[in-house]
């Protein structure tokens, strides 16, 4: 049995700063399955759950043209989820990559997203993992609070895993990397009554593990926002 939880072409609505599709942002164009534990897996941990992404055809391409960026895009993904996880930060296992049909099957991680669970515990994991994952030479390219997964173990046991390397790149431009973190910071104050703690656990995050100067660049492009 599976559970559709793929978003059309309208993807992104429902409000929030995932619906601003601002500069540089493009909609959604992956639809994801929750396939469940088959025979012989663990249905009640959920640990062999898997989730299905696959890239749509956008008809206003031309259709080769179309199926090639959809390919690239897919093992682009594949590679930087895995290569993330090689450095250190915690995303799903790739179980394939089907090419042809531009699909992935990803370990499915976690039990509800960062928005829907927002703390300091788990902002502070998140500037750990950007700033390995800048450390690494990779930005994640889209870090909202809806591309974080977490998954809670026991009371004081959890892991928050980034999900969704679909516009990750490899760059060690501090600019890049402190985008990043604005886009993490402008999910969080979209999402949180009272962002500031939320924020400032999430800069020390990234200040243990990272490096200085792409905060201080931080401060430069806030700077930039307010005067636009
Ligand atoms: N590996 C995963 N484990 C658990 N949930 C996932 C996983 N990958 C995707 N999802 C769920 O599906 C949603 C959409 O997938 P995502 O990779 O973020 O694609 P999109 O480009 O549409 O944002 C996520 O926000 C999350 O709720
Ligand atoms: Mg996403």
């Amino acid at each position: 049995a599976s559970v559709a939880r793929g978003r059309g072409e309208g993807g992104r609505e429902g409000g929030g700063w995932e619906s601003d599709g601002g500069a540089g942002r493009r909609g959604a164009e992956a639809t994801v399955e929750i396939a469940a534990a088959g025979a012989g897996e663990d249905a009640a941990t959920g640990e062999t759950r898997r989730v299905i992404k696959r890239r749509v055809p956008k008809r206003y391409r031309h259709p080769q043209l179309d199926r090639a960026i959809r390919r690239e895009r897919t093992v682009a993904e594949a590679r930087l989820t895995s290569e993330a996880r090689r450095a250190g930060v915690p995303t799903p296992l790739v179980y394939d990559v089907d090419v042809p049909a531009a699909t992935l099957t990803l370990q499915h991680v976690g039990d509800r997203d960062l928005a829907a669970d927002l703390d300091e515990r788990w902002t502070t994991a998140v500037g750990r993992h950007l700033a390995r994952l800048h450390g690494a030479g990779i930005v994640h390219g889209d870090p909202t609070t809806r591309n974080v997964r977490i998954e809670r173990r026991g009371e004081r046991d959890a892991r928050a895993t980034l999900i969704d390397f679909g516009l990750a790149y490899h760059t060690s431009h501090v600019e890049d990397h402190a985008m990043d973190l604005h886009v993490f910071e402008g999910s969080v104050r979209a999402t949180a009554t009272e962002p500031n703690p939320l924020i400032e656990a999430f800069e020390a995050g990234y200040a243990e593990a990272g490096d200085g100067d792409v905060l201080d660049r931080l401060r430069t492009v806030e700077g930039r926002g307010r005067y636009r």
